[in-house]
């Protein structure tokens, strides 16, 4: 087969979503021993969005995507790749969500779907699956989707992982741009040693629910919060820096970092690192808590719609969970149209 050039790889649609209910750190004091000091002082986490009893993972990337193809200005029947990025998916264990996600949002039948599962690093790493399907020519028009129910996933009575967590969507649409435009570079990778750190040890095929595995709650979030909390510090400075020296760029040329939004304290830790000022750091966690594979998504398009991302940007996005797995995309932005923009030209 012939050597093709690359293309260069644009986000031209964004979309996110959120479930109508708030749960208050107050909210929660009611449920476990915890307070609204305790819980903002160590983690910068006010509320969380919760998803009603009937609503899955789908049911949020459904709004989210629809949104990203808007403004996009592109239908579903043009879709050609759908990624979805979860850890708590609808099913069990299949069919993907991605698949669900396709019938869902009308796209056509034979176009390709499949979930990438890569925890809280899930959206960073389909991001970069999906950029290269567009960069090498084989597709087009790439929706790539991380959502997540992580409320669904806790043990509601563990003060210790209940309050960190929350549920929502994030989407994207890729397209063809021009070269040195859109996603110019990634870097991914994994640890393995550390799977033991966070994780849902029961439900897989190492250990099937069982009624006494569930008493047990062996069916929920697990997580030794201080050793995650170190490596999160370190590996986020360590992605950003790789993925930027990978397109020949320093911390000095970032526009807007997009940090997984899981804890102000690692945010701030790993900003000091990077030497970046707050006005370079976008944070939302505040509101939505850690949404595993949705926060970045959430969070790239929150900055976009504020005004805080410009055309020609240099923005980084990183991600970081268990796995141990991590990543970070490096994006120079190009012109995506907000509604009543006077840039939208159609
Ligand atoms: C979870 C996390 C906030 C805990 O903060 P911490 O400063 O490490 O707190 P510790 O776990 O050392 O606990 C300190 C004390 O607070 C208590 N505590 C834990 N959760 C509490 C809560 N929600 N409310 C009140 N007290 C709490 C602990 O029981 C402990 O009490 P003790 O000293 O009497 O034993 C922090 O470790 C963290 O953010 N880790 C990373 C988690 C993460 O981001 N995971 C997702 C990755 S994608």
């Amino acid at each position: 087969m012939a050597t093709k050039e690359l293309r260069g790889v644009g986000i031209t649609g964004l979309g996110m979503y959120v479930p109508e209910r708030v749960m208050t750190n107050d909210d929660l004091a009611k449920l476990v021993d915890t307070n609204d000091e305790w819980i903002v002082t160590r983690t910068g986490i006010r509320e969380r969005r919760i998803a009603r009893e009937d609503q899955a993972t789908s049911d949020l990337a459904l709004p989210a995507s629809r949104q990203a193809l808007e403004i996009a200005r592109i239908t579903p029947d043009q879709i050609d790749l759908i990624i979805v990025a979860t850890c708590t998916g609808d099913m069990a264990a299949f069919p993907a969500t991605a698949s669900l996600l396709q019938e869902q949002l009308g796209v056509r039948r034979g176009a390709a779907a499949f979930d990438v599962a890569a925890v809280c690093s899930g959206f960073v790493y389909a991001l970069d699956v999906g950029a290269q399907y567009v960069a090498t020519g084989r597709y087009d028009k790439v929706l790539v989707v991380g959502a997540e129910t992580m409320s669904k996933v806790l043990d509601w009575s563990d003060r210790a992982t209940c309050i960190l967590f929350g549920d929502g969507a994030g989407a994207v649409v890729l397209q063809p741009a021009p070269v040195g435009e859109g996603i110019l570079g990634a870097v991914l990778g994994s640890d393995g040693s550390g799977a033991a750190l966070l994780n849902i040890p029961a439900g897989g095929s190492r250990a099937p629910l069982t009624p006494v595995l569930i008493e047990q709650k062996r069916n929920v979030v697990f997580m030794k919060g201080r050793e995650v909390f170190r490596f999160a510090v370190e590996i986020m400075g360590e992605a950003a820096v790789q993925a930027l020296e990978s397109v020949g760029m320093t911390p000095g040329d970032v526009d807007l970092f997009i940090p997984h939004q899981a804890n102000t304290r690692i945010i701030d830790a790993a900003a000091k690192r990077l030497d970046l000022p707050p006005e370079k750091v976008f944070v939302n966690v505040d509101r939505y808590g850690n949404t595993s594979a949705a926060s970045v998504p959430m969070a790239l398009f929150e900055a976009w719609q504020s005004g805080r991302i410009q055309p020609g940007d240099v923005v980084v996005t990183v991600g970081f969970g268990a796995g141990l797995s991590w990543g970070a995309n490096v994006i120079r932005w190009g012109n995506v149209p907000r509604e009543g923009d006077l840039r939208w030209t159609g």
